[in-house]
């Protein structure tokens, strides 16, 4: 007879920026002003530089400790060096004085719901609160399900030195 073998998914946890104050978790926490936060995106997004796509990005996301932080996407003559929206907002997050991300959303220029490209995620992932959730094309979404068995800082942490 066989024997199913399942893995457990792994759920986001302490990683590098662990340690800022404990929050409502963001799953279970209505306050989140999803409208809101959208307006910020959208109000981001006007702001994108976007000659060679056309399409501008706003992102917006709420820390765990209720800043707002912004960004949009930034293109370059060198096409491969364009940042997204959501390269910026980390980048604002930090410059802000660090800590999790505990909610987000992401317009393109109609103000629309986008979804961030898996590049995008796997930059969220580092920076995300436990449970974030994110505003998605198939609704309010957690980090975890938009990004299943993700890699991050906890796998650095476990790898034992090796001798490779
Ligand atoms: N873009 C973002 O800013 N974020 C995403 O998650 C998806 C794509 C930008 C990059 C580029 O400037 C434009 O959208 C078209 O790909």
């Amino acid at each position: 007879m066989r024997t199913e073998t399942t893995t457990t998914p792994q759920e986001h946890s302490e990683g590098p920026a662990a340690g800022h104050p404990a929050a409502p978790h963001p799953a279970t926490d209505p306050s989140i002003d999803w409208p809101a936060l959208a307006a910020a995106a959208t109000e981001a997004m006007r702001h994108a530089y976007v000659p060679y796509s056309h399409f501008p990005v706003g992102a917006a996301a709420l820390t765990e400790d209720g800043r707002v932080v912004t960004g949009c996407n930034v293109e370059n003559a060198s096409y491969g060096l364009t940042l997204c929206a959501e390269c910026g907002l980390v980048s604002a997050l930090h410059a802000g004085g660090g800590g999790r991300l505990a909610a987000f959303t992401c317009v393109d220029g109609d103000g629309t719901v986008l979804m961030p490209c898996g590049r995008c995620r796997q930059l969220l992932f580092e920076h995300a609160a436990p449970g974030m959730l994110l505003e998605t094309v198939s609704g309010i979404r957690t980090i975890d399900q938009v990004l299943p068995d993700a890699f991050g800082p906890r796998q650095l942490d476990e790898f034992d030195g090796g001798e490779a």
